[in-house]
């Protein structure tokens, strides 16, 4: 027995060997043949080096070893149906260089004009979509860098000459040889925006970080947003398409955040309790009109504690009347029941000194919950969604604050000051606003974010380089894209899809970023050329059931300046279905791994329209701008 034991042992094992061996064999057989076949997939294929050399290092994230084929390799689904239309997407004729869906000047005319309602957004639907590419005009280059571009723009970009005009004496901006220039003016400060910027900061804290978001109302071509760079405050310039001819194209041409808005009878896209600042200068809006609505508007998208800056009629009328050509007791009526409805909204004025007027919303509402009925306030709306602001309509009344334990308490909680408070964990996080999103997520959101971004700037130069100046994020989440960019020269429109799982957009304001609500299966509220880069991460397997991608894609492609870059992340499923889309609206595409390598089926598209476009391409485009 004792020698029986080995011997079988040797026996079976070396069985085992043999079919460990035959395994191997077979195994090394379907490998050879397999990669044979599949050598175009799995080698990634350098185009900037000699043809058919091949890189076998699949990880490497510098461009030009990143391109890869995942063309029908996956479900059956990801083949194009034999139906599913691959021709690339025509231009619009020349008259759509400046075309806006959603804010268009020949559209709005079938709306009343009563109430500003002509000025909303009103987004076409159905066969009413226009499915071509928007042209950029004759001339078009490449728009000025920042920081030159805050004070500097190219006339072809933007060719527009009517503020050139007729806001001449108010020096909002002049045409010089072929450059737009932007010497600060504006109609309540036409001798520059430093001195009355200066006004304001010896009366509101502009220099502490206590204020980084400012809601600018009425903004013209932007100058104060532009001088408050200066002051590190981040400011959402917002008017409408108006006669002020192309004053938002001009603001985002700048490169300051600028959208088209209005205050008409929807709420602003902004979540309640938003901004620490709001401003209006001579923005020309009713604030006492319709019971008070557009006040008590900024009242809820104004934080607890934040300030309201008016100048322009009818402030300091006793010194102006006769420059506004206006009567002086109409404006003193006016400025009269503008004093009241602040009172009634409990607010303070602070100061009014020379052309500036300044209030300050409570901190909390317990003085103004028991002094209602004392000051006739209007009053507290009934419970619902104060955050929620697409497409919802006014309503004159109060937003409630979030309830305090004692009078000395910031309702909502007290905010941390610039730029500590970019990475400090928000108070709607903290106050469980947000389902199932605690700190320790917000925290590993922030170091996820961290290293895509890394990723991103070792794939796109002109990231790294600094040269993008205005960036897009399709579905922002936490803000944590924008965070990480803080360290470029960059500003971020954070966007959280209307019908997001979580409603996101206070969390990004907590954190001193700025952002908006919006449907992407319309189109956005700014002008053609606007964006260096949009970031798109799941926003296709997010609407791909609710619209047409392809609509998505031409809206991206409208909002995308021409040298511009997308980045879109997404299962690889969706992202090979991207591929087609990018190829349709003409952009230079490839597919690559995301930061987390080759086995995960994350991947990203990556656009980079400034890489060189092939001859056919360039024709077709400037086919267009000659015809
Ligand atoms: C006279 S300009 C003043 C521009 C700038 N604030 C300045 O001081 O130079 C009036 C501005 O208010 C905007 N505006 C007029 N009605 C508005 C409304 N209902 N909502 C938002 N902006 C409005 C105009 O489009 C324009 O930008």
């Amino acid at each position: 027995m004792a020698r029986t034991l080995p011997f079988l042992f040797l026996t079976s094992h070396r069985g085992a060997i043999s079919c460990l061996l035959l395994t191997t064999f077979l195994c090394s057989i379907s490998y050879f043949i397999g990669f044979y076949q599949n050598s175009k997939i799995i080698f990634i294929a350098d185009p900037y080096s000699t043809p058919n050399c091949l890189h076998p290092n699949l990880t490497t994230s510098q461009r030009p070893s990143v391109i890869l084929d995942f063309e029908s390799h996956h479900t059956a689904s990801l083949t194009p149906s034999s139906n599913f239309d691959l021709k690339p997407i025509e231009f619009c004729p020349e008259n759509f260089t400046d075309y806006c869906p959603c804010q268009d000047t020949v559209r709005e005319r079938q709306f009343e004009m009563s109430q500003m309602l002509h000025r909303e957004r009103h987004c076409p639907e159905g066969d009413e979509k226009v499915r071509c590419l928007i042209p950029r005009p004759e001339g078009y280059r490449t728009p000025v860098p920042w920081p030159k571009s805050r004070d500097f723009a190219w006339f072809a970009n933007v060719p527009y000459k009517r503020l050139t005009e007729s806001k001449k004496k108010q020096n909002w901006v002049r045409l010089q040889g072929d450059l737009l220039v932007f010497p600060g003016g504006g109609t309540s400060f036409p001798s520059g925006v430093k001195g009355y910027v200066d006004q304001i900061a010896q009366i509101v804290p502009l220099r502490t970080g206590d204020v980084r978001t400012v809601l600018d109302i009425g903004c013209g071509v932007a100058s104060f947003g532009a001088q408050l760079t200066n002051f590190n405050i981040l400011t959402m310039s917002v008017a409408p398409r108006d006669i002020h001819e192309a004053q938002v194209q001009f603001a985002l041409e700048r490169g300051l955040p600028a959208i088209l808005g209005v205050l008409s009878t929807y709420r602003l896209p902004y979540p309640s309790r938003s901004f620490d600042m709001a401003h209006c200068s001579r923005c020309l809006v009713q604030w006492t009109g319709y019971d008070g609505l557009y006040l008590m508007e900024i009242d809820r998208v104004l934080r607890p504690g934040g300030y309201w800056v008016l100048s322009g009629p009818p402030i300091d009328w006793r010194h102006n009347y006769k420059g506004w050509q206006r009567q002086p007791q109409d404006l003193e009526k006016e400025q009269a029941s503008i004093e009241d409805l602040a009172k009634r909204l409990c607010w303070k004025k602070i100061a009014e000194r020379g052309p500036i007027a300044v209030w300050r919303k409570p901190t909390n509402h317990v003085h103004c919950i028991k002094k209602s009925k004392i000051l006739q306030s209007p009053p507290f709306c009934a419970a619902n969604d104060p955050d929620t602001a697409w497409y919802k309509k006014m309503e004159a009344c109060i937003t409630p604050l979030p309830k305090v334990n004692d009078l000395n308490q910031v309702a909502g909680g007290d905010l941390v000051k610039w730029p500590k408070r970019l990475n400090t964990a928000p108070l709607r996080i903290m106050n469980r606003y947000i389902n199932g999103v605690s700190v320790t997520n917000f925290n590993q959101d922030n170091e996820l974010w961290k290293k895509r971004v890394s990723h991103y700037g070792s794939v796109l130069s002109s990231l790294s380089a600094g040269k993008y100046r205005n960036i897009m994020d399709m579905n922002a989440g936490l803000g944590g894209f924008a965070a990480a960019l803080s360290k470029y020269p960059v500003w971020v429109m954070n966007v959280v899809p209307s019908d997001a799982k979580n409603n996101t957009l206070g969390i990004i304001y907590e954190r001193g970023l700025l952002g908006t609500y919006m449907d992407w299966c319309e189109a956005f509220s700014t002008y053609p050329r606007t964006y260096d880069l949009i970031h798109a991460n799941g926003i296709l397997s997010m609407y791909m059931e609710k619209c047409d991608i392809l609509d998505v894609f031409i809206e991206m492609d409208r909002v995308l300046r021409p040298e511009g870059a997308v980045i879109i992340r997404d299962h690889v499923d969706v992202i090979t279905k991207a591929k087609l889309f990018a190829d349709r609206v003409r952009w230079q595409s490839w597919i690559s791994h995301s930061e987390l390598g080759p086995f995960h089926p994350e991947k990203i598209l990556f656009v980079d329209n400034s890489v060189k476009m092939n001859a056919n391409q360039v024709n077709s485009r400037q086919f267009i701008n000659h015809h």
